[in-house]
């Protein structure tokens, strides 16, 4: 299928950082969208909105018909009492049965770099267990596993930034591990890559930026001001924090991933791709 030919994409997780990046590169590009979200929100004139919590709802299948793919960008990543990671496998089972009832032949799963068959966090098992779900449906699909995602808004810049105003940066221990940072932008013209050309068909590709940079270094490019500290905390303080005090700027899910030291395969997201992917000079 051509990106001419694409009549439309659901997009579940509507709300959230990629997808409304994603959906304002579709809508430029004049592709039409049934954003699927659980709270209202604003959408384009090319959008269709639609309400669901469950993506089980009476209903919801045959507002779905004749959609070329669904992009699947409902993530909890953070556990709380009320949602447990347990819900990244649940929404995604619901999300197979419902793009099964509704035709829809191909997934596009947003999931995590690292994650493999032997991860240990509860976070990344989720989203291994999602992954072969999908893989298992039958359906087409493409599992990408991103980096941090940035962009305008992106939640590590903020949280950097955040702390800058309070005048500290608080790096837990060495901060020489590394990431591979990807731009939101590069990420929505890859997805809908991935839906038209055929070579995505059935992939597991890690979404990574063009470098990959140690988080201290990461952190310079937002301090400019010699009035702001950089302070670096040994992990077993800073991991000690996260666990007892519920006010901790870390929680224990970020820290796994910030000091995993992540870094993917660009080479073969080059080999898939054809989208040039700007380096963090250009986006920071
Ligand atoms: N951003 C990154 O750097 C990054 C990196 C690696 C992987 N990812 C993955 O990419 C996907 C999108 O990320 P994002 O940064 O856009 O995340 P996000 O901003 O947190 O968006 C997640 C979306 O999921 C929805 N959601 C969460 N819990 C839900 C629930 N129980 N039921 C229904 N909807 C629920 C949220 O809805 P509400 O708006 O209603 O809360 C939100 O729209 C996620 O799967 C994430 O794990 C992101």
């Amino acid at each position: 299928m051509t990106k001419q030919e694409i009549s439309t994409i659901t997009i579940t997780g509507a709300n959230g950082f990629v997808a409304k990046n994603l959906r304002n590169f579709l809508s430029k590009n004049h592709i039409k969208v049934i954003a699927i979200a659980r709270k209202t929100f604003q959408k384009h004139h090319t959008e269709t909105a639609v309400y669901s919590k469950t993506l089980l709802e009476k209903g919801l299948q045959n507002k779905l018909r004749n959609c070329d793919a669904l992009v699947h960008l409902i993530g909890i990543g953070k556990q709380s009492s009320k949602y447990n990671f347990e819900g990244n496998v649940d929404l995604t089972k619901n999300m197979i049965k419902t793009c099964k009832k509704s035709g829809i032949k191909k997934i596009i799963y947003i999931s995590g770099l690292g994650v493999t068959k032997n991860s240990r966090s509860d976070y990344f098992i989720s989203k291994y267990k999602a992954e072969q779900e999908i893989i298992n449906s039958g359906l087409n699909y493409t599992i990408f596993r991103p980096s941090y995602i940035v962009g305008k808004k992106d939640y590590l810049s903020k949280f950097i930034l955040k702390q800058i105003k309070k005048g500290i940066v608080i790096i837990p221990g060495s901060g020489k591990y590394h990431l591979q940072p990807i731009f939101v932008e590069d990420v929505a013209k890859i997805i809908l890559e991935s839906i038209s050309e055929k070579k995505f068909s059935n992939k597991i590709l890690d979404l990574v930026g063009p470098e990959i940079i140690k988080f201290e270094d990461f952190v310079r490019y937002f301090v400019k001001n010699k009035k702001t500290k950089i302070q670096k905390i040994n992990l077993e303080s800073i991991y000690h924090e996260a666990l007892h005090n519920p006010k901790s700027i870390y929680d224990l899910d970020s820290l796994n991933l910030l000091i995993g030291d992540y870094t993917g395969n660009l080479k073969q997201l080059q080999k898939t791709s054809n989208v040039e992917l700007r380096p963090i000079k250009d986006i920071l």
